[in-house]
């Protein structure tokens, strides 16, 4: 069974669109989990324009399922994601002029960097370390040999394909990234873009699929829907369309 992360960042985005103290992730973070996600993910940016600091201490308290700590390569974010110590890191490419992030690690440029920040990952009590790529066997090779035990695959790519062509193309090629994966010992993650609608052919294409990390679908469904409702909603969809 995949299980589902919610990515609380956009509740923050609101919440500092108006400089506000509300909504609050914290709060939300725990409302998902009520409805059924295994876990929260945030993302801690260097400019902190969603997530700031007083937000990973409130949610490092108030989540009670798996904590999925995005972060870049930035000794600082490093340093505070080591003392939170989640039971999962996310290593992701950041931008401070993107709008969100824009695509996969380029594990072979950035090797020297993550052979130096894996082990202090670890070495601090996180569990997991996950890569963020592109279906490329090249990175996956390359997460591997730098000690990563997960990866995630970005969906990007795949939610914004403008034909069905073009979107079968992605999932064959994240199928055969999945196995690779798999058969180097990497549990397989997949996020960004993931929606009730997209979702389905994902998860009947890609094998070993064990998490996915969805965030901006479900915070604009519930507006509709309410948070709890949109989740559970999600979680269905998930477990309607296993890998066939
Ligand atoms: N995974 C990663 C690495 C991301 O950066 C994001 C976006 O913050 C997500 C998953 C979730 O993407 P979305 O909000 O589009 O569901």
């Amino acid at each position: 069974m995949t299980r589902l992360l919610v990515n609380i960042d956009h509740v923050a985005t609101l919440r500092n669109a108006r400089r506000e103290t509300f909504p609050d992730p914290a709060e939300a973070a725990v409302l998902c989990e009520n409805a059924g996600a295994s876990g929260i993910v945030f993302h801690l940016r260097q400019d902190r324009r969603h997530i700031n600091d007083a937000d990973v201490a409130a949610l490092a308290g108030a989540i009670k399922g798996k904590i999925d700590f995005e972060l870049s390569l930035a000794p600082e974010i490093v340093d505070i994601c080591c003392e939170t110590r989640p039971q999962l890191a996310t290593i992701v490419p950041e931008r401070r002029d993107e709008i969100t992030t824009e695509g996969g690690m380029d594990v072979t440029a950035n090797r020297d960097r993550l052979d130096e920040t894996i082990p202090k990952l670890y070495e601090a009590g996180v569990e997991e370390v996950a890569l963020f790529v592109d279906p490329v066997p090249e990175f996956i090779r390359g997460a591997a040999e730098a000690g990563a035990n997960c990866i995630e695959l970005h969906t990007g790519k795949y939610a914004n394909a403008e034909s069905d062509d073009e979107r079968a193309g992605i999932l064959v090629a994240m199928a055969e990234a999945a196995e690779l994966a798999n058969s180097l010992g990497l549990s397989v993650h997949a996020g960004h873009g993931l929606d009730l609608s997209n979702y389905p052919a994902f998860g009947r294409s890609v094998p070993y699929l064990a998490e996915v990390s969805i965030g901006f679908a479900i915070i604009a469904r519930a507006l509709a829907t309410g948070l709890p409702a949109a989740v559970a909603e999600m979680v269905e969809t998930i477990n309607r369309h296993p890998f066939d």
